[in-house]
């Protein structure tokens, strides 16, 4: 009766993976998630769909002899992001679906946008010209929501232009307004293949400096005014002082993503027996929430969303 937050499966968005291989394949540092091919990523939206999540975000791991300087596989006609996309709206019309607008999938260097000619930094204005094309093609494809994870400046301005001038005026943008250079990324690079060269430029020339909690506020205002339908807060567990200034800072619907490092470390500790798995895994969804994140983006959705469902 006086409990002030609760956990709902359609507070979720459920991340997965998807590739263009046959079958299945573990993702080792994320225990229970997997590179699924479109078949079993449709199986995986069924489940989900079934169990009151709303939204799916699907990410593409591409093959390394498909990635080059540009990421030009992203905006092939056909790619498995755009087939998978595809195949999820026609089985699931109303199930909602978010893709990322970033290059990091597909640049053989790791990097969520293009590099400078002399190669020392990643180009701003270059990567958000290819950021909008990606974005049109990921709306024709039937993405709903669209989101930008990939922190050039300027971007979501520009990209709502690019789709209101292709007659995408109603596909939403999720901006990844406030997202910080995290060491907590590191198995969904894994996942995807992104993972950056230990003598690469680092991606804290664009992500957020961990230290800045201001900064976000000003990051999360930049986006409004840009025409951010929602924002997004990533990490989320580090960052939960983060999340409740961002909340207090916005009306606008207000996502955060428990990423893949969040997750592996509960799994990690619960397989040495140190931590209790499902308590923790409760108690940090919880957390979130209670911080202020209307969404979750979060890999322990579908089972979540299944012990609900039971309860
Ligand atoms: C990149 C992107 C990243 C994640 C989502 N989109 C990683 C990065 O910035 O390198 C991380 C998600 C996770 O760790 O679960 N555009």
């Amino acid at each position: 009766m006086v409990r002030e937050t609760v956990l709902t499966p359609e507070s979720f968005i459920y991340p997965l993976f998807v590739h263009a291989g046959a079958d299945a394949i573990d993702i080792v540092s994320m225990p229970g998630v997997r590179r699924l091919p479109v078949g079993c990523l449709l199986e995986e939206c069924e489940a989900a769909w079934a169990l009151g999540i709303p939204a799916v975000a699907i990410f593409p791991a591409i093959a390394p002899d498909l990635k080059d300087a540009l990421g030009s596989h992203s905006l092939e006609a056909g790619n498995i992001l755009f087939q998978a996309v595809r195949e999820v709206k026609k089985a699931l019309p109303e199930m909602v679906v978010i893709t990322d607008v970033a290059l990091d999938p597909y640049t053989s260097h790791g990097h969520d946008g293009v590099l400078s000619a002399d190669g020392s930094e990643v180009a701003n204005d270059e990567t958000v010209a290819i950021l909008c094309e990606l974005a049109v093609k990921e709306a024709e494809a039937g993405a709903d929501i669209v989101a930008p994870s990939d922190m050039m400046d300027g971007r979501v301005g520009e990209i709502r232009s690019a789709l209101d001038a292709a007659g995408f005026e109603k596909t939403i943008i999720l901006s990844y307004a406030a997202k910080y250079a995290s060491a907590y990324y590191g198995p969904f690079r894994d996942a995807v293949g992104s993972k950056i060269g230990k003598d690469a430029i680092s991606k804290a020339t664009y992500q957020m400096d961990p230290a800045n909690v201001r900064e976000a506020a000003r990051e999360v205002a930049l986006d409004v005014a840009e025409g951010a339908d929602m924002v997004m807060v990533k990490p989320a567990g580090a960052y939960l002082d983060v999340i409740r200034a961002v909340r207090e800072v916005t009306d606008l619907p207000l996502a955060a993503y428990q990423v893949s490092g969040e997750y592996s470390q509960i799994h990690a500790a619960a397989k040495l027996g140190w931590l209790d798995y499902e308590r923790t895994r409760d108690e940090s969804l919880l957390a979130i929430k209670r911080a202020g994140a209307d969404m979750i983006l979060t890999y322990f959705a579908r089972e979540v969303a299944a012990k609900l469902a039971r309860a």
